[in-house]
């Protein structure tokens, strides 16, 4: 089948690879214009595991294309997904301007049926938007064409997205069209080998469901947060405490994990969005509201014990940081805790070192040009430079290479032996026998 999908960042340039991959003639588009140069020269503008190669691949062998606008005649299909960012507008409402500039462009172009897949993460309503919108333009060109606007939204992981889109636990499919039901069974049959696992529903029920899977695992990681803090507080472990409740079926291990907070470009601004769709329909989301504030609460804790330890004003003190991505397996570093923890130290007045795996190049990017420059923020290009006569270690990214050093080595590197573990990856008794100071999160 041909199709177009608007918007190549993480979660279209997965889908476009992975449908591309099974056979679809696919043409991917940004408004980018040096990613989709980066892209035709085989340069991805993102960290994805198992990515480069199915998209390299599939360009080479003309089943995927790229071009920067729907006018293309490239990019002329039956089928448009749209995948453009959706970020939080000031009063945390998902911010629909790209969503809807596509819709436009989308009606400006089409002249036989289409069917128009909202793949971005949107509020419930927004599929009626979007068919006004194309409806809107149809009228001023004076045609008429049938269209179904349909909602399919991902679930895709970053750092396991091609994983995750080649397997999925389910696809979830919003329509009330049966032509457009049958077209999507079509296009996600290939996925499905093993036994079928699309969920169809109404569209406003795909919306949701979105926003509620997002809400659900927050709602966990807050949750936990909130017991590591007391356990903190009343001389419990944690972790002995996690692995207890964790082995409750109903509980399951998953997204129980301690840690300095949330992050990422889903999780923070989707709970955001979907409080404003509460307080929007006169509704008070009590745990939502519970679930946003101990996270943005839960991004301090480190740098409430790290001032705890040497004081309010850090000047004249250099940390190690080991982690700057939302999580491992990804470069994306959008609402990470390490950002949160870094504008706090270097506004304290302490220096920092850092390394990422991955996601320097983007750090370099996108963090505050004053820092490097005022030497607030070094990058080092290994991990054990960036602790090098600092004062102590802070760990925020459970990335694999992070969990299990040379801690002889780092004791005799670092000026005093003191270890921040914003992800609990270290047992403290191990490293208080190895003459450690050690700090994790609840302990
Ligand atoms: N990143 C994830 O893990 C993930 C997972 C599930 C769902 N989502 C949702 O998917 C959507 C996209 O997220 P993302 O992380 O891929 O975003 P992204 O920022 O990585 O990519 C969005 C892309 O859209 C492009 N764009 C914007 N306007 C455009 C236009 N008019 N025409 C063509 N291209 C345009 C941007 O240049 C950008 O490259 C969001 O709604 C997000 O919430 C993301």
């Amino acid at each position: 089948m041909k199709l177009t999908i608007i918007g190549t960042g993480y979660v279209g340039l997965v889908t476009g690879a992975c449908f591309a991959e099974m056979g679809n003639s696919v043409t991917c588009i940004d408004i980018d214009k040096n990613k989709i140069e980066g892209l035709k020269k085989g340069i991805l503008p993102i960290h994805e595991p198992g990515l480069e190669s199915v998209v390299v691949n599939n360009y080479k062998n003309g089943r995927l294309k790229f071009c920067t606008s729907l006018k293309d005649p490239l990019a002329e299909s039956k089928v448009y997904f749209i995948a453009v960012g959706t970020p939080p507008g000031e009063d945390g409402s998902a911010d629909l301007q790209y969503v809807l500039a596509v819709a436009r462009e989308i009606g400006q172009c089409i002249n036989d049926y289409v069917m128009v897949v909202d793949k971005s993460t949107v509020p419930v309503g927004t599929a009626d938007k979007v068919k006004a919108a194309i409806q809107d333009e149809l009228k001023k060109r004076g045609v008429k064409v049938a269209f179904d606007v349909v909602s399919n939204p991902e679930f895709l992981k970053e750092g396991a997205a091609v994983e995750d889109f080649m397997r999925p636990d389910r696809v979830v499919i919003g329509t009330d069209s049966e032509a457009a039901r049958r077209l999507m069974r079509e296009l996600y049959a290939p996925f499905m080998r093993n036994h079928d696992r699309l969920l169809f529903m109404g569209v406003r029920d795909a919306e949701m469901t979105k926003y509620a899977g997002n809400a659900m695992l927050a709602t966990k990681i807050s949750f936990m947060n909130e017991i590591a803090n007391l356990c903190e507080r009343l001389g419990v472990d944690v972790e002995n405490v996690r692995q207890g409740i964790g082995s409750d079926s109903r509980i399951g291990y998953s997204f129980i994990y301690p840690g300095a907070g949330y992050g990422g470009s889903c999780f923070p601004k989707d709970v955001k969005a979907l409080i404003r769709t509460a307080k929007d329909n006169n509704y008070e989301p009590k745990v939502l509201n519970a679930v946003e504030a101990r996270n943005e609460a839960q991004k301090h804790v480190l740098f409430e014990k790290v001032s705890r330890r040497f004081g309010a004003n850090l000047k004249g003190f250099t940390f190690g940081l080991w982690g700057l991505a939302f999580k491992p397996g990804t470069d994306d570093m959008r609402e990470a805790s390490a950002v949160v923890l870094l504008t706090a130290l270097i506004e304290a007045g302490a220096k920092v070192k850092a390394y990422d795996p991955v996601a320097m190049p983007v750090a370099k990017r996108d963090l505050p040009r004053t820092w490097f420059d005022n030497g607030g923020l070094k990058l080092v290009d290994e991990q054990y430079d960036a602790l090098e006569a600092t004062d102590a270690m802070i760990l925020m990214t459970e990335w694999k290479p992070f969990r299990h050093p040379d801690f002889e080595r780092i004791k005799k590197i670092l000026k005093n032996p003191i270890i921040f573990d914003g992800r609990n990856q270290y047992d403290p008794a191990m490293l208080r026998g190895h003459g450690f100071e050690y700090s994790g999160i609840g302990r």
